[in-house]
């Protein structure tokens, strides 16, 4: 592994290459990245990198959105078939299909969409700004909000707005189990339940502290000294026990507990020997239709502005 770390990082200096990664990469990768961060921050580091290749260690839509932000640029992934369940849940026809039968409204979509649903899109939005942004219209503004169900009905019940909500949802946050948080609640009665909107309204009622990744991770560096029960990606945990090596940090079961913990599997399959292929081999790439990204790129950019 040794070898490996340094093979990586002496061809990321030779191709002046930037590795980033989510926060739901394996620790390893995590160690690595020059930078991590939740989707918003990625998209914001992408978005300003003199570097001449993007390594995005994630999944494929946000390899995407660096390449739409950063067309001159040559952005890697380590496994291409890193996906997003959620992404998959919004076939660009059919959101096109539904955008169309909703003339008027303005379409805000969520980062964790394909370039091509991002192009039918008036602002994109993360899960660090989504409330920010869609407070930013008036309160009458009809909004079609895709495609997470769980998000979008989270910022409904937070805003008073009533927005469409499209029916597509992760796999991983919808697995987390009310019934065992509750569970353990009861023998943890001081600890903090922290969820990320994309959980189900259930497991958010339960919280007391519901944020992206990015925000997690700020309430729990304020308040390191109490015991925490997380509801996202287990693979954040990394970053929480570097940061506090000392706090109890329960990860929420899933309802089907053949693990202790929730991973995303497409999020696993990038590993330093596919990092380190990647680098040598320069691929696989991502590459986005022209046309796609010359419309993708004016709501991400518009997301980025409001969020500066
Ligand atoms: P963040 O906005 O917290 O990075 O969420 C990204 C994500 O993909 C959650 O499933």
């Amino acid at each position: 592994m040794e070898n490996l770390i340094q093979a990586i990082e002496q061809l990321k200096k030779e191709k002046n290459a930037l590795i980033m990664g989510h926060y739901y990469q394996r620790s390893e990768i995590q160690e690595i990245a020059d930078y991590i961060g939740d989707s918003l921050a990625l998209a914001q580091q992408a978005a300003k990198t003199t570097a001449d290749i993007i390594v995005m260690c994630g999944v494929h839509f946000m390899g995407e959105t660096a390449k739409v932000l950063c067309p001159e640029k040559k952005v890697l992934v380590p496994d291409m078939a890193a996906g997003c369940s959620l992404a998959d849940s919004c076939p660009a026809d059919k959101f096109e299909q539904f955008v169309k039968e909703h003339p008027g409204y303005t379409v805000i979509s969520y980062v964790n969409t394909t370039a091509a649903v991002k192009a039918l899109t008036d602002v994109v939005v993360t899960s660090t700004n989504a409330r920010q942004i869609v407070e930013s219209f008036p309160k009458d503004e009809k909004i079609i909000f895709g495609p997470d169900r769980n998000l979008g009905s989270y910022i409904n019940s937070v805003t008073g707005r009533n927005m469409l909500v499209w029916d597509g949802a992760c796999h991983v946050h919808e697995q987390f189990s009310v019934e065992k948080i509750v569970e353990i609640k009861k023998q943890h009665p001081q600890a903090v339940i922290l969820a990320h909107p994309e959980c189900k309204g259930a497991v958010l009622k339960l919280a007391d502290v519901v944020g992206s990744t990015a925000a997690l991770l700020k309430y729990f560096v304020a308040h390191p000294e109490k015991e925490y029960i997380v509801a996202t990606e287990a693979g954040i945990l990394h970053e929480m026990r570097k940061k506090c090596p000392q706090t109890t940090f329960i990860p929420a079961p899933p309802m089907d507990s053949t693990c202790g913990c929730n991973e995303c599997n497409f999020m696993r399959l990038n590993t330093l020997e596919k990092l380190y292929n990647c680098l040598k081999d320069e691929s696989p790439e991502i590459t986005v239709d022209p046309a796609i990204a010359e419309k993708a790129v004016r709501p991400i950019k518009r997301m980025l502005e409001i969020s500066a």
